[in-house]
C-alpha cells in the first residue's frame, strides 16, 4: 500500500484492495480460535477518536486493534474536551503526546481526516468523514461479498437511498468499480449528487429495472445530514424506493451498512431474510480493520505474510 494513511479508496489501488482481503481472511481463521488474539502490535498505541455516534464502526476499531495487541485509547467527542471547544488540531497535537502508532477518526466535516494526516505523524484511517468517504466501510462490503460469491468480477450492484449525505456509497461505488462490479445508483434525483457518474456508476431515478441487480445495497436516510426538505414524506419515499419482499427478487443479496431506519429504506421482512448479508457486514468489519491497521503499521510488503504466519506461530512480538 502507498503512503502511511487510508483517507479515500482512492488511496487504494486493486491489488491494494486485494492484499487487505486476502490479508483479512488469515484474520478471519484467529477470529474462530477461542484466544483471538495475535501479538503483532504490542506495545503500540492506537487512539479513536470518534465525533460522531458510532456503533458497529468503533467497536470493531476497538475490538480489531486489541486483537492485534495493541493499547487503545478511546475518545468520544461528549465527554471530552471537544465538549469544551478544544480544535481539531489542538486535540491531535495533544493526542500525539502518547506517539501513537495510528489515528482512527470519524467527523461529521469532510476533509477531517485528510487534515489530521497532515498534522500528525501517525497512522491515519477514515472512519467517516462527514458525507465524504467511509473506505473500511467500503473494504468490509468488498469482502462481505466476495466470501458470498468468490469472484466480483460483472456483479451487478445497485445502491439505492440517500446517496447525496453517504460517504458509505462514494467510497462503496469506487471500491466496487475498481473490483469489477458494475455499479448503479438509485434515488429520488434530490437526493443524488450532480456528477455522481464521474465516479464509475450508472444513475436510476426509480427502482425500475432493479430485477437486474444481483446485490440491492441499501442506504440508510442521513436525516442529521439534511438541511431542508428532500424528500416530501418519508412515507412517499418508502412507497417509492423501500426494497420489501415484493421488490426483493429470490437469488438476490441485500446489503445496508446499518444503522438501519426498519419501514424506511428497508422492510422488517428483508431485514430478517436470509438473502440479507447485514449481519456479516458487520462481523467482516472487525478482520477487515484489523487487515487495515496490519498493512498500514507492519508496513505490508511481500514478506508480510511469513512474518504474519511466524508471529501467531510462535507467539512472538514483531519488531517495531
Ligand atoms: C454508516 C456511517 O456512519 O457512515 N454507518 C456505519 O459506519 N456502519 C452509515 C450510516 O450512518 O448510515
Amino acid at each position: 500500500m502507498r503512503g502511511k494513511d487510508l483517507v479515500s479508496v482512492d488511496d487504494l489501488s486493486r491489488a491494494d484492495i486485494e492484499l487487505i482481503l486476502d490479508r483479512a481472511e488469515s484474520f478471519a481463521e484467529v477470529s474462530v480460535r477461542e484466544i483471538k488474539k495475535v501479538p503483532t502490535l504490542r506495545g503500540r498505541t492506537i487512539v479513536n477518536l470518534f465525533y460522531e455516534a458510532s456503533t458497529r464502526t468503533s467497536s470493531s476499531f476497538e475490538l480489531a486493534a486489541k486483537r492485534l495487541s495493541a493499547d487503545v485509547v478511546n475518545i468520544k467527542s461528549v465527554g471530552s474536551s471537544v465538549d469544551k471547544g478544544e480544535s481539531l488540531k489542538d486535540t491531535v497535537q495533544t493526542l500525539s503526546a502518547y506517539d501513537p502508532a495510528a489515528i482512527v477518526i470519524r467527523s461529521p466535516h469532510a476533509g477531517a481526516a485528510g487534515l489530521v494526516a497532515r498534522w500528525s505523524a501517525a497512522s491515519v484511517i477514515n472512519a467517516g468523514d462527514g458525507k465524504h468517504e467511509h473506505p473500511t466501510q467500503a473494504l468490509l462490503d468488498v469482502y462481505t461479498l466476495r466470501r458470498r460469491l468468490g469472484a466480483l468480477e460483472g456483479v451487478k450492484i445497485w445502491i439505492v437511498g440517500d446517496v447525496l449525505h453517504s460517504r458509505v456509497a462514494r467510497s462503496g461505488v469506487l471500491a466496487f468499480s475498481r473490483m469489477g462490479c458494475s455499479v448503479t445508483v438509485c434515488g429520488p434525483p434530490t437526493l443524488i449528487p450532480r456528477g455522481v457518474e464521474a465516479l464509475g456508476c450508472d444513475v436510476r431515478w426509480s427502482l425500475e429495472g432493479i430485477e437486474e441487480a444481483n446485490v440491492i445495497y441499501a442506504l440508510r436516510m442521513q436525516n442529521e445530514r439534511m438541511t431542508g426538505s428532500f424528500v416530501p414524506s418519508l412515507r412517499e419515499y418508502a412507497a417509492r424506493y423501500q426494497i420489501d419482499g415484493r421488490r426483493l427478487a429470490p437469488g438476490q443479496l441485500l446489503m445496508h451498512p446499518g444503522p438501519v431506519n426498519r419501514g424506511v429504506e428497508l422492510a422488517g421482512e428483508v431485514v430478517d431474510s436470509p438473502q440479507a448479508l447485514i449481519v456479516q457486514q458487520v462481523e467482516s468489519g472487525v478482520v477487515v480493520r484489523m487487515a487495515v491497521l496490519y498493512e498500514l503499521l507492519t508496513g505490508g510488503g511481500p514478506d508480510t505474510g511469513s512474518r504474519f504466519a511466524r508471529d501467531t506461530a510462535a507467539g512472538e512480538p514483531q519488531p517495531a
